[in-house]
This record gives structure tokens, sequence and C-alpha cells, in this order.
């Protein structure tokens, strides 16, 4: 019989957000009649802008027609119009990228995994706790010894994977340019790379905040970015993201020579990957346009204001948190002090709404509780009335 993969008997038996979906079906399935207010997995209501639609519908008509329809691509990293409109977008913060340095992706969830592929199995991962569960989930399966870091004390073993996300899932903070400036520090002094999900970058406000991680000095030699439009602009069922993987990030070999890391990313790529659909990046290079910056900039408007209601509500509630202000997240502490579980079944069960377990995320959030502002403006404001009448009347 075959043998399979033994760290996946490391893993916890479900992936956080089947988990929840799992405690919510069997929920449903005992109150048909309730009316439950989903904030817990980080989906969007809004639907996609219209440039982002009309540039789809138009590829997909080219691809009914002999003259244009497109097989393959050749290369699997992206079609060049694509990868250019990223490259422009990060000129307007500064960051000047080749187009070769550009791979797209179906988003960040699947790079942030694949991308362990192209290290040895003894890397040390260095994770900040809390954080998205793909990091140690993926390190875990890939045999690698994971530890954990606070977001703003960095460390880096020698020659080791660290994974950073700014704006942080599940906190919603953001690292300013000094603050990221000591990761590429310590990072390029021990020969670390760090593996940089921006994937909520465009909710950041403050002008402090790094946009990418290209903005610091020294970067290119210690960092790869990992990208998503699936939040940006309402892509998580279209899916399309984007990696960068800069030509000066070097690792070394068994025997001591060096290799671009690059050169690693596209043969994985060349062999595991056949690209994003045709259509699928004609509307994704939409995003990029004057017109659908500008309509997606109403959408992140539109989750702002939802951040603030829940925001407002916590301050008005005296609950301590974190996020909103750069991220659709909204990270506080379980009144109580209460186990992040036991206050999902809580809220579940006495607000009927759905939020994420902070223990999901890490031992750092064990009593800690993670709310979207992805969901509608109507039922954010429900939802926050639900939630102080359940906890005004629980104490
Ligand atoms: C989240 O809720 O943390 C994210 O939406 C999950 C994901 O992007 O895969």
């Amino acid at each position: 019989m075959a043998k399979y993969n033994n760290n996946f008997q490391n893993l916890k038996k479900n992936y956080l957000f089947i988990e929840i979906s799992k405690r919510i079906s069997e929920f449903i399935t005992k109150n048909p009649d309730v009316s439950l207010i989903r904030m817990g997995i980080g989906d969007v209501t809004l639907p996609l802008v219209p440039a982002v639609v009309e540039a789809g519908k138009k590829a997909f008509d080219e691809m009914g027609v002999k003259s244009t329809f497109r097989g393959y691509e050749d290369s699997g990293r992206g079609y060049d119009f694509l990868r250019e409109a990223v490259g422009g977008y990060y000129k307007d913060f500064g960051v000047e990228l080749l187009t070769d340095e550009i791979f797209i992706s179906d988003g960040a969830k699947s790079d942030s995994g694949n991308i362990g592929d192209i290290f040895a199995s003894d890397c040390d991962v260095i994770v900040t706790d809390p954080a998205y569960p793909v990091y140690v989930d993926s390190s875990i399966m890939g045999g690698r010894k994971v530890t954990f870091a606070d977001f703003n004390t960095p460390i880096a073993p020698k020659d080791s994977i660290i994974y950073l996300c700014s704006p942080n899932n599940p906190t919603g903070e953001a690292y300013s340019h000094n603050e990221l400036k000591a990761w590429v520090d310590v990072a390029l002094a021990n020969n670390a790379v760090i593996v940089y999900d921006a994937a909520y970058e465009a909710f950041i406000s403050e002008t402090d905040k790094a946009r990418s991680i290209f903005q610091i000095k020294g970067a290119r030699k210690c960092a790869v970015e990992i990208c998503s439009l699936s939040k940006t602009a309402g892509f998580t069922g279209t899916r399309c993201g984007y990696t960068i993987v800069p030509n000066e990030l070097m690792l070394t070999s068994s025997d001591g020579s060096e290799i671009p890391l690059i050169q690693l990313w596209s043969r994985r790529q060349g062999s595991k990957f056949n690209g994003v659909s045709y259509p699928v990046q004609r509307a994704a290079e939409a995003v990029f346009s004057k017109e659908g910056q500008q309509q997606i900039k109403e959408s992140i408007g539109y989750y702002r204001k939802n951040a603030k209601i829940i925001m407002d509500t916590f301050i008005e509630l005296g609950i301590s948190f974190t996020g909103g202000v750069n991220s659709p997240y909204v990270w506080f502490d379980c009144p109580n002090n209460m186990d992040s579980w036991d206050f999902f079944d809580f809220m579940l069960t006495k607000a009927n709404v759905v939020g994420t377990p902070g223990v999901g995320f890490g031992e750092n959030g064990a009593n800690k509780f993670r709310l979207t502002a992805f969901n509608t403006y109507e039922n954010t404001v429900e939802a926050m009335a639900r939630l102080k009448k359940v906890l005004l009347n629980k104490s």
C-alpha cells in the first residue's frame, strides 16, 4: 500500500474555515428558520465592478471566435498585459518591478503554501502569532519546524523562511516603513527569506504604512511578495492574484552554490501550474485601469464604512480591539476573557452572528475573536445591534 506523508498527522483535523462551515451547517440543520449574519470568513458581498465584468465578457467573446481564440498560455506566468498592469500599479507607490518578476496566480492562498516546494525541508519557519493558518499548515505539510514570533519583534534564525502579513490577517495591524525595515534587516543579516503576504494592501488608509515590502531598502534581496485581487476587487469567486519574485533573491544549494529563487519558482510553476484563464486575466487587467481603480475604491470605501460601524460598537462597549483602520478585519478581546470557540458558539446561538474564533489563528488568539467588514451595510448594522443586545443582557 502506498504510504502517506506522515506530516499530515501533525495538522488539526480540519482547516479553520472548513471547521467553521461544518459547525454552521450543523447549526442551520437544527435551526432552519434562523437568519444568520456571516462575518466569519473574509468573503466579499459586493459584486464585481462594471469595468471588470465588461473586460471579462469581452474576453470570453474573443474565446468564441476562431481568430482570437487562445489555448494554453505559453509560460503559465501570466500574460504580459496583466503583468505590465500590475507593474504600473506598483509604480504608484514608488516600486519598480520587471515584468518577468511578476507571476500571475489564482490568489494569495495557493502561492503562500506552494512557495514551500522550493525550500529545503530543514529550513526553520517563523510565523507571527496570530496568523493566517495557511502558513502554519503548509509548513507542517512540508515537515518544517515552525517557531512563533510577535508581530513587532523581528527574529530570523539562520537560513529561515519568515511569513509576514501586513495589513495582518487576523489582527488588522499594518507595518510602518520602519517596522518592516527591522524585519528586512534581520532577514538580510541571517540569509532568511521573507514571504510577505500583502493581500489586504488596498485597505491601508494611513500614509505611514508600507504598501509593499519592496518599498524597503534591501527587500529585493530577501523577500517575495504575494498579493490577491480577492479582497481588493471582489475576486474571491473569480480567482486571480500575483506573486513578485525579485531577480536578486538568491538561495543556497546543498553544495554551497547560489541559485536565484526566481529560477526555482519558474521551474516549479512550469511543472505544476498552467496559469489563470485568459478571460479572468483580462478582467484582472481592468482592475488596474483608471475606471477600475475608481470603481474598486468605492467598494473598499463601502467596506471601510462597515469597519467603522464595528469599531464604533466596540468603543461604545469598552471592548479593546485592533484593526478596522487599515484592514477589513476587527480583532477584539472576547468578553470576560472567554475561550474563543465558546464565544463563537455564544455568538452563533445567541446573536446568530458568525465570526472567527481567534485560536484558529494561533495560541495568542485563544481569547480573541475576528469579525469582517465584508458583509452588507445593513447586515453589519443589524449584527452590531444583536451583539450589543446579547452582551449587555449578559453582563
Ligand atoms: C480569511 O477569512 O482569513 C480569508 O478570507 C481566508 C482566505 O483568504 O483564504
